[in-house]
């Protein structure tokens, strides 16, 4: 067996917040964030919009696009590093909205390379029979934990959610290529907004407020293991798979950074035009910016039956992957 993506959707915040604007309170300005980036601006939750709700959005929006009923979902996975509750999981949450009864539903949290690990987690329950129709959401607001004072994580990040259902077929499945590396953690970090550990002295409230709970990033760490590890993971997936550079449609990479995008086509000597941005628009949204580019992909009617695609995600852990899907 093998999974087909059959639907896709995406949600972004209409608050839409430009480089000026992060420009009146921190020290940077609109040239320096777009030529550094390619970001221009990004979308912040407000009101009543968190991870769970911006989740139920793509979520059916997906659903509607496959044409199928939620009482077909057997399996939510949502992805998330900045989950509404601690308990009970997003995907739980998700679920009980979108009335899904049947499906079995769990989190999974690696950052930036979490969707595409959702997209392989499915593909293998698939694969070998367990599941058979599974809804992917990659949901974060990671608005809420960004130290707004630091100019070198906040004007990268932004709010949304993208995902797809994905269902059995008959067929032979693409054999992802992925990897992590723990011992390089530190290059980027959040600590959990409750922090157990500091609770049983008088120092415990003080450091639920601590600006150290908010991301913390050594950004040209994180840009030179994207240089490398990117390209080298999607030369392993196409070779474990037998297929050429000529053989792929697109490259649908993790929207982290413009410049990085532009290396890893340079690294693969593969045009640029192959590789869709939109980080322009909504800035690095880690495990909600494949799915949402795949959805704008798709709506626009820039993906054909049978082209093969490419998903790339990288980030903290650290972690990466590469996966070929047939469309
Ligand atoms: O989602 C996956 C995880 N994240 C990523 O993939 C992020 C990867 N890293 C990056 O995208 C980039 O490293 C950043 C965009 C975060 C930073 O860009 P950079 O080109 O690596 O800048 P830098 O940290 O090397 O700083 C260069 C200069 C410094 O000034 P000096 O020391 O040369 O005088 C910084 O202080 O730019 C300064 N700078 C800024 N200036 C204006 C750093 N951030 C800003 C800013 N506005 N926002």
């Amino acid at each position: 067996m093998k999974g087909k993506i059959c639907g896709t959707g995406a949600y972004v915040p209409g608050n839409r917040m430009d480089n000026h604007q992060i420009a009146a309170f921190v020290e940077t300005s609109d040239e320096w964030i777009k030529e550094r980036t390619g970001v221009e601006a990004r979308r912040i939750a407000s009101g009543e919009e968190t991870t769970v709700s911006m989740a139920c959005a793509a979520g059916r929006r997906a659903i509607d696009d496959a044409g199928i009923s939620v009482g077909e979902i057997d399996l939510i996975i949502v992805s998330t590093t900045s989950s509404n509750l601690i308990l009970p999981c997003t995907a739980c949450e998700v679920q009980r909205e979108l009335g899904a009864e049947q499906a079995t539903c769990f989190d999974l949290s690696a950052a930036c390379t979490g969707f595409l690990l959702a997209y392989n987690t499915a593909l293998a329950y698939i694969n070998c029979g367990v599941y058979h129709t599974a809804l992917l959401i990659g949901s974060e607001c990671l608005s809420n934990l960004m130290d707004w004072k630091d100019r070198g994580t906040c004007i990268l990040f932004g709010d949304g959610a993208g995902a797809v259902v994905l269902k059995g077929t008959e067929g032979e499945m693409y054999l992802p290529s992925t990897r992590s590396e723990g011992a390089k953690g530190a290059a980027l970090t959040c600590k959990s907004r409750h922090d157990w550990s500091n609770l049983h002295d008088e120092s415990g409230a003080a450091a639920m407020q601590d600006p150290d709970h908010r991301i913390g990033m050594d950004g040209q760490a994180v840009f030179r293991f994207a240089l490398k590890r990117v390209p080298e993971v999607i030369g392993e997936v196409l070779q474990e798979n037998q297929l050429r550079k000529e053989d792929i449609t697109l490259y649908i990479l993790h929207q982290a950074n413009k410049r990085i995008v532009e290396a890893v086509a340079k690294r693969l000597e593969e045009p640029i035009e192959k590789f869709p941005m939109n980080m322009q628009e909504y800035g690095n949204t880690s495990s909600a910016s494949i799915p949402i580019l795949l959805d704008e992909l798709n709506r626009s009617g820039r993906l054909h039956e049978g082209d093969k695609l490419v998903l790339a995600g990288f980030g903290a852990g650290l972690t990466w992957g590469a996966a070929v899907v047939e469309w």
